[in-house]
């Protein structure tokens, strides 16, 4: 296993449209698959698309922590687990503000409308299609992930750009009474 050097908003690797994964089960893909979650653990992240490791391909890894839940039934906590060659349906047309950061764009933090509810699908390690209904922070995650494969970064999803910050001063306002 290997931390794999992860791409910055810039590279062109990032705008790029992903191809899909002719076969997940290849010992290569096994090998990238343990190397991007190693790296996502390494950096703390909740989600790692595979361009962002300069590997255009469709996959991504990711976990939703019970914590960031919402409390919605729907937003399952997800053990880390990767999906290949992925789709994403929103469910209904409501979409609400999600506070995101990403390891491509280190030290900030935006609101970044999203679908409340999802239908996502794909395959799993093993090439078995999987299909799911989420919402809430899980659904926010897939489709932050799920973008990078068609080579856009949450900034190009942005709205408002008043919720936009440095972490750092973002926290010290939250802190400050959150004005
Ligand atoms: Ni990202």
């Amino acid at each position: 296993m290997a931390i794999l050097k992860i791409a910055r908003m810039g590279h062109p690797v990032l705008l790029q449209r992903a191809e899909p994964v002719a076969d997940p089960t290849a010992p290569e893909m096994r090998r990238l698959v343990a190397d991007m979650i190693e790296t996502m653990e390494d950096a703390s992240g909740a989600g790692l698309a595979a361009p962002q490791v300069h590997v255009p391909l469709r996959l991504f890894v990711y976990r939703a922590p019970a914590e960031r839940g919402t409390g919605d039934a729907e937003d399952t906590p997800i053990e880390t687990t990767v999906l290949f060659n992925p789709t994403v349906e929103p469910l209904g047309t409501e979409q609400r503000p999600r506070w995101e950061g990403c390891l491509s764009i280190p030290g900030l933090r935006a609101a970044v409308p999203r679908f409340w509810r999802i239908r996502y699908g794909g395959l799993d390690a093993e090439g078995k299609p999987v299909s799911r209904v989420a919402s809430g922070f899980h659904a926010g995650l897939v489709q932050h992930e799920n973008d990078h494969l068609d080579g856009i970064l949450y900034p190009m999803r942005m709205t408002d750009f008043t919720q936009f910050g440095f972490i750092e001063e973002l926290s010290r306002a939250m802190a400050s009474g959150g004005t």
